[in-house]
């Protein structure tokens, strides 16, 4: 049996870190151990670092605040998980734009709530709900220097239900997410 290490980087509520953590942590997949041995936030406050903690992880904070540029924070993150000897990097609701200090450095990748290419950035729910679209979804795509425009890896879609109502909406992106990023995990370090 082989064993494969991850990290997960989180800014907030972490329910998906919590999805990954109670799928893929301490489990064995096609005769592979997976482990997640480091978890980073940068905001102190998150409510994430709790639910870590459930799990016996304690979370490694770089508060972006204490930097001047992202370069910077960038350069502490990647020496941070450079530690941990990782096969893969998640981010699992990590609301930082990454320059190529990082995405040059780190294979990672990303959780989006939306049909990529469509909808990039911090808004993609509200602006993907807001459109005519007649469907919604989720997309898992490689980190690169582009925001929300590396390679996609992983996408899972849903229908518009007839008067559907933006919370609804919401809920069901969470729920695929709760399950695509998890899967996409498993995938990714058992191939
Ligand atoms: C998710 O919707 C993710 O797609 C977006 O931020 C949200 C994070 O939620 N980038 P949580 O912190 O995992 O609950």
């Amino acid at each position: 049996m082989s064993i494969k290490k991850f990290a997960i980087l989180f800014s907030g509520s972490g329910s998906n870190l919590e999805a990954i953590l109670q799928k893929v942590h301490g489990k064995t997949f096609a005769n592979t151990k997976l482990e997640c041995v480091l978890t980073v936030c940068n905001k102190k406050d998150a409510f994430g670092i709790q639910r870590a903690r459930k799990f016996g992880l304690e979370t490694v904070i770089i508060d972006n605040k204490n930097f001047t540029n992202r370069e910077e924070f960038d350069a502490v993150l990647v020496s941070e998980i450079k530690k941990y000897d990782v096969d893969l990097v998640v981010l699992a609701g990590f609301m930082r734009i990454l320059t190529p200090v990082f995405t040059q450095e780190i294979g990672a990748i990303n959780l989006h709530p939306s049909i990529l290419p469509l909808f990039k950035g911090a808004h993609a729910i509200e602006e993907s709900f807001n459109s005519d679209m007649q469907v919604g979804g989720v997309s898992v795509h490689w980190v690169s220097a582009e925001l929300d425009g590396g390679k996609i890896i992983a996408q899972r879609t849903f229908e518009r239900s007839k008067n559907m109502s933006f919370e609804a909406w919401e809920d069901k992106i969470h729920a695929i997410e709760h399950e695509l990023l998890p899967e996409t995990v498993i995938n990714l370090l058992t191939k």
